[in-house]
């Protein structure tokens, strides 16, 4: 059964040609010498002020808190050495009230749900009479100028809490906690691709990038603290000292940008932001599936024009159904699917429908993947890793991955490889290791906390 030649005409905005791949790195890769040039660039690339990454021997116990995904997490983090740790987490919903109301009102609840998790379940930390050290894993855009300090740049992800942009996060934690008497130190601002890069190290032997492909999508690599030229020369030297710090990826151009995109786009929190991140990451492939769904019923193409309540919802669709729908083993399967989970009514399913949905899914997903791809490849040529170094036993590449799109997105990793074979060839793919980080947010935190802790006792 051919599909409608509608789908053809959007096929080059996502079935990607190896050339447009290569582009998009190129351009990545001048867009990171900008972004550690000068500040207010759309790539980022913001210091993490964290200058080591562990071996694995690391011990102690540090509170983690994670805001960024889909639930606020707090955590108590035992690392016992030998690559060992364990964890015991609460998670606190965050209402769109709170999301979107006053930062105070967020930040105190914060300090509440700390409080809580102390009490229920950290107490034996508590009972302690040193502060005890809090790695806060903030994963929005801060301009991060201390390893426990860092502006906010703007919100994302569904949040836009008044009052904290421009503001110091860490700030605006602590004096929540120091309000409610809550003997708790926050020592580290840590992004999630960086506590990912940490946990991974710490886990299974040095990473060169964390990255994270969920809710969001960013990475943290380790780079020369020297190349970060926007910290001019006194606070390289001084950075030096520790070692190497990282940074990260977003932004536009030469990216392939269909109506479909620009429609997501428009009607985002943050238009014209973020776009590399609004077609890979797990909050958006749903909706940027539904525009073409909703384009295609609206040209008369599919379920015989008919849509549904699940469709005519903004992010009504969500992208576990993209992954249900890419690994449903047979037509039948995901026919099934798009009855129960679209709410379509079965007389207006035919089996071309049912092969119309399936082809949106899957170029929607194979861009996702190949775009991780081209983010990876940039960050290995531009670090040098693309060959091995000369005269030194070959290691390899090591990426840690987290998040919901590398974890569930059916064939998400054997997609990447595909276009790593293209970017980096047969023998530079084969050396990039991936694997699931999971919980970087919550050990990589704490092993950031102890690095700062470490750095206070030293001052001290
Ligand atoms: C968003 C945040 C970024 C985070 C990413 C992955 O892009 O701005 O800080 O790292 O999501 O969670």
């Amino acid at each position: 059964m051919a599909l409608p030649d509608e789908c053809k005409a959007f096929e080059p905005y996502f079935l990607l040609s190896d050339q447009k791949l290569r582009d998009i790195v190129k351009r990545f890769r001048i867009e990171f010498e900008e972004g550690l040039e000068h500040y207010g660039k759309d790539m980022a690339m913001v210091p993490s002020f964290v200058t080591g990454v562990p071996d694995g021997t690391e011990e102690g116990t540090f509170l983690a808190l994670d805001l960024g995904g889909t639930n606020l997490r707090v955590c108590e983090v035992k690392l016992f050495g030998q690559n060992k740790f364990e964890i015991k987490q609460q998670k606190y919903r965050i209402s769109d009230e709170l999301k979107q109301g006053q930062a105070r009102v967020l930040f105190d609840y914060i300090a509440d749900s700390v409080d809580a998790f102390l009490t229920d379940i950290g107490s034996e930390m508590s009972n302690s009479h040193e502060p005890l050290h809090l790695g806060f894993t903030f994963s929005f855009p801060v301009e991060q100028t201390a390893i426990d300090a860092g502006k906010v740049l703007t919100w994302t992800k569904g949040f836009s809490a008044k009052g904290a942009i421009g503001n110091d996060v860490v700030r605006l934690l602590q004096d929540a906690l120091d309000k409610k008497h809550i003997h708790v130190r926050v020592s580290a601002l840590v992004n999630d691709t960086v506590g990912t890069l940490l946990s991974r190290s710490y886990q299974n032997g040095p990473a060169l990038i964390g990255a994270i492909f969920g809710t969001g999508t960013n990475g943290a690599y380790i780079d020369k603290t020297r190349t970060i030229k926007k910290l001019g020369e006194a606070r390289i030297a001084d950075a030096e000292k520790g070692g190497s710090m990282r940074d990260f990826w977003v932004r536009r151009h030469v990216l392939p940008i269909s109506i479909f995109d620009n429609k997501l786009d428009r009607e985002s929190i943050n238009p014209r932001k973020q776009m590399f991140e609004k077609m890979v990451s797990g909050m958006y492939l749903g909706e940027i599936t539904r525009n073409i769904l909703l384009h295609m019923i609206d040209s008369s193409l599919l379920f015989s024009g008919y849509s549904s309540p699940i469709l005519n919802t903004h992010y009504g669709y969500d992208t576990a159904f993209v992954s249900k729908i890419e690994g449903a083993k047979d037509a039948a399967e995901a026919r099934q699917a798009i009855i129960k989970d679209l709410q379509m009514d079965a007389a207006h399913v035919t089996d071309r429908d049912v092969e119309i949905v399936r082809w949106a899914i899957r170029i929607v997903s194979e861009r996702a993947c190949y775009l991780a791809a081209c983010a990876v490849a940039a960050v290995v040529q531009h670090t040098g890793n693309d060959k091995v170094p000369e005269g030194k036993e070959d290691t390899g590449v090591d990426v840690g991955c987290d998040g919901s799109v590398a974890e569930f997105l059916p064939n998400f990793e054997p997609r990447v490889r595909k276009a790593l074979k293209v970017l980096l060839g047969e023998e530079g793919e084969k050396r990039v290791r991936m694997g699931l980080a999971k919980d970087g947010s919550g050990v990589g935190a704490a092993l950031c906390a102890l690095q700062a802790k470490k750095a206070m006792d030293k001052k001290a």
